[in-house]
């Protein structure tokens, strides 16, 4: 079953938190290295959350656009206020931008809250979001970690052969997590 009410009421109080989670200096890091390399001009930050990623993004490569989405409205509230892009406030399963497409979709630690049944399609329609690559940072099946019950761990690899498409790079993020990159080619 989704977890999207989780997060609705988690915006409320989730930066303080979340900032002080372990590793995310090591997955800025991996995410910087997967990102820095590859052609783009504007994003989409898919479950942007606060907009930590956003910030990153458009700190990385100045003059990009950012744009995003997450279905807590406290965290779009805060990631609008970045003044990066639009930011809609919805889920990965209900986003229909009309076609619109993004040269670089990152959805960093989102696909590790989509339920094992669900996270496939969710794979796929990020996959549909972008024109280039599409880069996510999860949590990492060979990893040590204690879950509780709306985080999983998926094996990546399977995940984004079963939408057609190979990872391309993984760029490791200790203790827990790693950075996938593929590249969009399904329609
Ligand atoms: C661990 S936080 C990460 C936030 C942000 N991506 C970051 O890295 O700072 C997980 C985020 O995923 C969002 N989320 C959870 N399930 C989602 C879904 N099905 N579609 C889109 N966003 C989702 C939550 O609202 C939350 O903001």
């Amino acid at each position: 079953m989704s977890e999207i009410p989780y997060w609705v009421r988690r915006g409320e109080a989730y930066e303080e938190s979340f900032l002080k989670t372990p590793g995310i200096i090591a997955q800025e890091d991996a995410l910087y290295r997967a990102v820095i390399v590859r052609p783009w001009r504007n994003a989409l930050d898919a479950g942007c959350g606060f907009g930590r990623v956003s910030r990153l993004l458009a700190n990385w490569r100045p003059g990009v656009s950012v744009d995003g989405f997450d279905p807590s409205a406290r965290m779009c509230e805060a990631a609008r206020d970045l003044g990066l892009g639009t930011v809609w406030e919805t889920d990965i399963a209900s986003f229909d931008p009309g076609g619109e497409r993004w040269d670089l979709v990152v959805a960093a630690e989102v696909l590790m809250h989509v339920p094992p049944d669900e996270v496939v399609e969710a794979a796929r329609s990020l996959l549909r979001l972008s024109r280039g690559w599409l880069v996510t940072a999860d949590w990492s099946i060979d990893r040590e970690v204690e879950r509780d019950p709306h985080n999983w761990l998926h094996d990546y690899f399977d995940v984004f052969e079963r939408c057609g498409v190979h990872v391309v790079d993984r760029v490791d993020a200790p203790p827990f997590q790693c950075v996938w990159v593929t590249t969009a080619r399904i329609g």
